[in-house]
């Protein structure tokens, strides 16, 4: 008898650990199962993204595989096939490149596994690979550095020579907040963008390639950084060599993470382009819903601001990251 009974507790007990553990629970009302794949650790931002997920899962009861890409797209297309073999209940990822991904998405939609973009976009031409993309207007944000610049110069006739830091190579930040810069300051001939060049969106690298501008090219009026991170390695690079970051050369930075906003208030940065990590709630309901096979908007656009100085100093005891 006694036998009978244990049997039966641990044919119950089992059946219970599956339910909780199994894929698919999400849209019969069980635990939802997502399978994360971030970009890597290169910046502030990114650090404070992850965080938000990685929070927000947790909030939201939501079961979260995390990884780590280490900015190579081969990892996170790796990731990818594995959350398609783990079963996961919707996959969202970050993608470090925007081309390529054709083929692993097709993978996931063919295994019936929801794709949510957060942060970047693809350029895939086939939109019902994925559900859903939310993140910033990365064009919106080089537009708004740009009109900075165009007025910040508007009494100017003479030459503006600027260099350019610009993100991860075939990024989509990288390709939306270059376009959006000259998409305005091509308006004026007297913007000449002088040099450009990647730094990786990584401190170290905005350093490294600041410092090789700062001797192959004379006379820089204005740095344009495509995050906070490449142009506090610029200001490091800058006062190397001397010169005063933020009145010698003029910077122009995306992000508003706390250390970009702190060289704002303190005259390093001139403008920070505001760009939000704080992208985990919303991706978790979101994940709900496409779970639920429930209808969601295609593009779900960030909402942000910008900065100067004052601002920053209003802005920085309350920023959260
Ligand atoms: O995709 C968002 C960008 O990636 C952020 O601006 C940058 O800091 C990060 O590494």
């Amino acid at each position: 008898m006694l036998k009978r009974i244990s049997v039966l507790m641990l044919a119950g007990f089992t059946a219970m650990a599956v339910a909780g553990c199994g894929s698919g629970g999400g849209g019969g009302g069980g635990a939802i199962t997502m399978g994360f794949s971030q970009v890597g650790a290169e910046s502030g931002w990114r650090t404070a993204n992850t965080k938000s997920v990685q929070d927000s899962a947790k909030s939201a009861g939501i079961t979260l595989k995390f990884s780590d890409a280490q900015q190579k797209q081969e990892n996170q297309i790796k990731a990818i096939r594995s959350y398609i073999q783990q079963k996961v209940d919707v996959i969202a990822f970050s993608p470090v490149v925007e081309s390529g991904w054709d083929t692993v998405l097709k993978e996931a939609k063919d295994a019936k596994i929801p794709v949510i973009l957060t942060d970047r976009a693809v350029d895939s031409k086939d939109t019902s690979l994925y559900k859903t993309f939310l993140g910033s207007d990365f064009v919106e944000e080089g537009r708004k550095a740009g009109k900075w610049l165009v007025d910040e110069y508007k009494s100017s006739t003479d030459p503006v020579k600027i260099v350019e830091l610009q993100g991860t190579t075939g990024s989509a930040p990288a390709n939306d907040r270059k376009a959006g810069f000259q998409e305005v300051i091509k308006a004026e001939p007297k913007f000449q963008i002088v040099a450009s060049q990647t730094g990786d969106f990584t401190r170290a690298k905005g350093k490294e390639v600041m410092e090789a501008f700062l001797k192959s090219t004379p006379d820089i009026d204005v740095l344009y950084a495509h995050n906070d991170d490449m142009g506090l390695g610029a200001i490091e690079a800058i006062e190397g060599a001397g010169k005063v970051p933020g009145k010698d050369i003029k910077i122009i930075t995306v992000d508003a993470v706390k250390d970009g906003m702190q060289a704002l208030a303190d005259g390093k940065i001139n403008y920070i382009v505001e760009c939000s990590p704080l992208l985990g709630p919303q991706l978790m309901d979101l994940a709900k819903k496409v779970v639920k096979n429930e209808t969601v908007p295609t593009r779900v656009i960030t909402q942000e601001t910008a900065f100067n100085q004052e601002q920053a100093k209003a802005a920085l005891p309350k920023r959260q990251y």
